[in-house]
């Protein structure tokens, strides 16, 4: 009894007052404070290591052994500790385990650890650990280093030593060099995974003697070479992982004699061969993976016996022949790729039955056929059908597809028909693409419902309407593409909504209007194309905010104006501005409007003769692609030897002025039809119907008539009686319309042609043997007069384009006012009258109506240089675009002052050539008629780019007139702030 209370004495007061230096500091101790205090310890996780206590044993992480009290296992996982591993935990020398992984620990590994002689078990995987790997931890049973920063090589003879090592993983270093030699020692290893290194050399053959080895993972590294024979041995392998290596020959045809293998991957290597026949003894695996590799042969038949399998990559291989149906019986499976192989055949519609598959992606082969049903009757959250052959129609998915599809791409493939509306149920839908089909349907408006769409492309197929507005409800589209359809109708304004979207892609479309200011809210936009639409308008200047901003394409719309003055716009090169109406840019050397109201539609109708008189054509709405513009023919000229050239030229034409109401005191009204008028003038009134008929003896005013000119249908006098001056042209006998009604019908149709810009054909004279017509005579002269032999000051630049404009909108007149449209047959300079104000009237117009065609064609031959291609062919079939061809030769003579065709000594130059060669090098300047002083250049090239289109050698690739008049307008649009100094 008194022992036990001395005791219990004795043991009071030695813990109410330990003396200090009673006893020596506890090793653990010792060790264990050195070794905090080296570390950061952000959370405090360490602060129960308090070094007054005797024992650690209490403290937090750590174990003690039961049987002497010292520190058996440290566990300091994941408590962000940082710092250097201190040397002090040698002190621990009963420490079996230390685990300090999944923190931010650096410096090097101490050798010294090694020396610890209990320690079996060391992991310090997630650090940052550096420098190399100290050889004498390979002894440790369990070494676990993955994901440092340790380097260098490994030693050959590092395994020595190891005499019962378990687990060995250096994964995620930068370790190097060939693996150790020495590893074949290693024989009670069950895992060893090496991957994510750099180690190079080959396939070390002594790792096939490790016969307890359960999990082998090399992947990620650089070896090289064949994988040995020899594989058998391993029969306990349940993991293998070689992929993304550089071996190569072929899989080794022994794998089937691992029985347990549950994982196979070789993916990524440079493997060759076919899949050896063996591996389907393996009725464990759930995962293979031979994916990018070389693999040849057909696709394995029997691999529906493989029962097991859930992970199935056979991509981006050779693999040939078809997918069997029994691939059915895989009811396991989750994941199939078979992506980018020679597949052929049908999609199996087993494949239906495989109840667990996920993951379904058979892009890019040569399957054929339609989508199986079935495919859209799964839980699939992933199909790729993409990059086929399939034809057919999109089966409507099913509402177990509606919870559950993430990734539909079916884009590359042959479908037709509509996109299913049930698509819109796609609740879960972060991908679809449909691009390069020929889905026809307007856009489901459903689409809208997508809450999580990032991805929506419908590239080229052959869709209608209208993008809907709601298509960025979610907020979450981050790419749009719905370039080549054949969309109409504006961008919607709440694309502003599409806060993710960094690629707008709406190109290749009939998109109209202007392009939504809300577009600049687009903060993240990296990729904007518009191109070849019909957008209008100016370009929001707000679209200068979008920062990020990296390409932009808004080439080949109707765009007018300013680029924006911020971002990309004004960096953007010619390609991407090109082919608009007015865009203004240093860059673009075409013509530049600004503030325009609306989009310039100039009514060709304007001036029609009498309502109601005359069919009119429909209103064309089409504008000109201004693509075409550019698009100069590339087509060779008729030869220059085949030419017969007999310019004709009005040389005798003076200047004589002309008096209205002509031949009036002769004349009594008349009405028509009475008598055919045989021999008397008959006259149409101008303001009125009525008509006149006059007894004037024309064969006798002719003979005192003046002959002033020649053409190609007769001969122009100039005659006067009573004091007034008119044009008679007595046209010529041959080959003329037979019959009077006839005649009488043509003239009278040509009588009503009435526009300011046409000199109008005021009666006409016919008997037989003569047939005259009578018109006003202008007192300038003609255009051909203007340019090239009057002695007046050469034009001034704003005169020539008014010629230009007058012409055009005579001719648009006579194109688009009557049906059918009078062709001119003939225009040139010499039929383009100029007044005192220098306004163009077109003379001579629809004369081949009254000739037969033969003559016609005999006689354009003598108007070289002004006559389309087709002309000189008699058996194409001639259209009013005859008459655009010779506007755009006279546009040329206008700008250049030279003639359609010069003679030189040796040479003879066609002036279309000479302006196409010279728009080509960029010489145009050097073409302009040296007599203007001042003209504006950036007026210049685009005239001359229209002319040349007008003078393409293929007929439909000419504009109309009237799309002619509105380039025109577009060219020379008077701005606030520019000079014109000669309109
Ligand atoms: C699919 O392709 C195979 C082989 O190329 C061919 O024999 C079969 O007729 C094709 N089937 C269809 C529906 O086109
Ligand atoms: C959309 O994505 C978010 C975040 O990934 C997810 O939480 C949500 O469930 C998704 N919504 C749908 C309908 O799939």
């Amino acid at each position: 009894m008194k022992f036990h209370r001395y005791a219990l004495l004795l043991l009071l007061l030695s813990s109410l007052f330990p003396p200090p230096c009673l006893c020596q500091l506890n090793d653990d101790v010792l060790g264990l404070i050195v070794f905090k205090s080296a570390l950061l310890d952000p959370h405090q996780s360490l602060s129960s290591w308090n070094e007054d206590d005797a024992s650690p044993c209490a403290w937090k992480f750590v174990q003690c052994n039961s049987g002497n009290a010292r520190v058996s296992e440290l566990h300091l996982d994941s408590l962000s500790l940082s710092g250097k591993i201190s040397r002090s935990l040698e002190k621990l020398t009963s420490l079996k385990l230390l685990s300090l992984s999944n923190n931010n620990l650096s410096g090097p590994i101490s050798p010294d650890l090694a020396l610890i002689p209990t320690l079996d078990h060391l992991d310090l995987s997630r650090n940052s650990l550096s420098g190399n790997l100290p050889p004498s931890l390979a002894a440790l049973q369990f070494l676990h280093l993955s994901h440092n920063a340790l380097s260098g090589p490994l030693p050959d003879n590092m395994f020595d030593n190891s005499l019962s090592p378990r687990f060995l993983s250096l994964a995620g270093n930068r370790l190097e060099g060939p693996l150790p030699a020495s590893l074949s020692k290693c024989v009670t290893l069950n895992h060893l995974n090496l991957s994510s290194n750099r180690f190079s050399g080959g396939f070390p053959r002594g790792i096939w003697s490790l016969e307890r080895l359960r999990t082998l993972d090399l992947s990620r590294n650089v070896l090289s070479g064949e994988i040995p024979a020899g594989m058998a041995s391993v029969h306990n392998l349940k993991e293998l992982d070689l992929h993304g290596n550089q071996f190569s020959g072929s899989l080794p045809s022994e794998i089937g004699l691992c029985p347990h293998l549950s994982k196979i991957d070789f993916s990524y290597n440079f493997i060759t061969g076919a899949v050896p026949e063996s591996l389907q003894k393996l009725n464990e695996l759930a995962y293979l993976s031979i994916s990018n590799n070389f693999i040849t042969g057909d696709f394995p038949q029997w691999i529906g016996g493989m029962s097991s399998l859930e992970h199935v990559d056979f991509s981006s291989n050779a693999l040939t022949g078809s997918v069997p149906s029994s691939i059915g019986e895989l009811k396991s499976m989750k994941f199939l790729n078979l992506v980018q192989n020679k597949l052929i055949g049908g999609i199996p519609s087993s494949l239906g039955e495989c109840w667990s598959l996920s993951v379904l992606r058979l892009g890019g082969n040569a399957f054929n056929g339609t989508i199986p049903n079935g495919l859209f009757d799964m839980k699939l959250e992933e199909l790729d059908v993409s990059r086929n052959e399939v034809t057919g129609f999109v089966p409507p998915p099913s509402s177990k597809l509606y919870e559950s599809l993430e990734i539909l791409d079916l884009s590359g493939n042959n479908l037709v028909g509509d996109i299913p509306p049930e698509m819109g149920l796609l609740s879960k839908l972060r991908y679809l693409n449909l691009s390069w089909n020929h889905l026809e349907s307007r856009m489901p408006p459903e689409l809208g419902y997508f809450q999580n769409l990032t991805v929506l492309d419908l590239r080229s197929n052959a869709l209608t309407g209208s993008i809907p507005g709601d298509i960025c409800d979610s907020g979450s589209l981050a790419i749009l593409q719905l370039d080549d359809n054949s969309f109409v109708g504006p961008i919607p304004d709440q694309i502003g909504n599409c806060s993710s979207l960094y690629l707008l892609s709406l190109s290749h479309n009939s998109l109209s209007g202007r392009i939504p200011e809300s577009v600049s809210l687009l903060s993240k936009l990296k990729i904007l194309k518009l191109e070849e639409n019909e957008l209008s308008g100016e370009i929001p200047p707000q679209l200068g905010r979008l920062e990020n901003l990296l390409i932009a394409n808004i080439s080949h719309n109707r765009l007018v104006g300013r680029l924006p003055a911020g971002g990309i716009f004004q960096t953007l090169d010619a390609t991407s501005i090109d082919g608009n109406m007015g865009i203004c840019s240093p860059l673009v050397k075409s013509p530049c409007v600004m503030n325009v109201p609306k989009p310039l539609v100039l009514d060709p109708y304007a001036y029609a003769s009498q309502p109601g008189r005359e069919a009119r054509s429909p209103p064309r709405r089409t504008f000109l692609s201004v693509s075409a513009i550019v698009a100069i023919s590339a087509a060779a000229f008729i030869s220059v030897g085949v030419l017969v050239i007999t310019l004709l030229n009005a040389s005798a034409r003076r200047r004589i002025a002309f008096f209205d109401n002509a031949l009036e005191s002769m004349c009594s009204s008349s009405t028509r039809s009475a008598n055919m008028a045989a021999g008397k003038l008959l006259l149409f009134d101008s303001k009125s119907a009525a008509e006149r008929l006059c007894n004037v003896d024309l064969n006798s005013v002719l003979n005192k008539a003046a002959k002033i000119g020649e053409g190609v249908f007769g001969s122009v006098y100039k005659a006067t009686t009573d004091g007034t001056t008119v044009a008679i042209k007595r046209l010529l006998t041959s080959n003329r319309v037979q019959y009077q009604e006839e005649f009488d019908r043509e003239v009278r149709i040509l009588g009503k042609a009435k526009h300011p810009n046409l000199n109008p054909l005021r009666g006409y004279y016919w008997t037989p043997e003569l047939q005259l017509l009578v018109s006003d005579y202008a007192a300038e002269g003609s255009l051909q007069a203007r340019l090239h032999e009057s002695a007046s000051p050469p034009m001034t630049w704003g005169e020539r384009f008014r010629i230009v404009v007058g012409t055009a909108k005579g001719l648009a007149h006579l194109h688009h006012s009557f049906r059918p449209p009078i062709i001119h047959y003939n225009l040139k300079p010499s039929n383009v009258l100029v007044d005192e104000n220098v306004n163009p009237k077109i003379s001579d117009f629809g004369l081949a109506r009254l000739l037969t065609k033969h003559v016609v064609s005999n006689r354009f031959q003598s108007a070289m240089g002004y006559v389309a291609p087709e002309l000189a062919c008699q058996s194409l079939r001639v259209n009013e675009k005859c008459d655009v061809y010779g506007f755009g030769v006279m546009v040329m003579e206008v700008v250049t002052g030279r003639r359609a065709v010069e003679y030189g000594e040796d040479n003879v130059v066609i002036l279309s050539d000479h302006v196409r060669v010279a728009v080509e090098q960029g010489n145009v300047v050097e073409c302009v008629d040296p007599g203007m002083r001042e003209y504006p250049e950036e007026e210049v090239l685009p005239l001359l780019k229209l002319a040349l289109v007008c003078t393409s050698q293929i007929p439909s690739t000419r504009p109309s007139m009237a799309e002619v008049l509105q380039i025109l307008q577009v060219i020379n649009t008077p701005l606030p702030n520019r000079i014109h100094p000669q309109f």
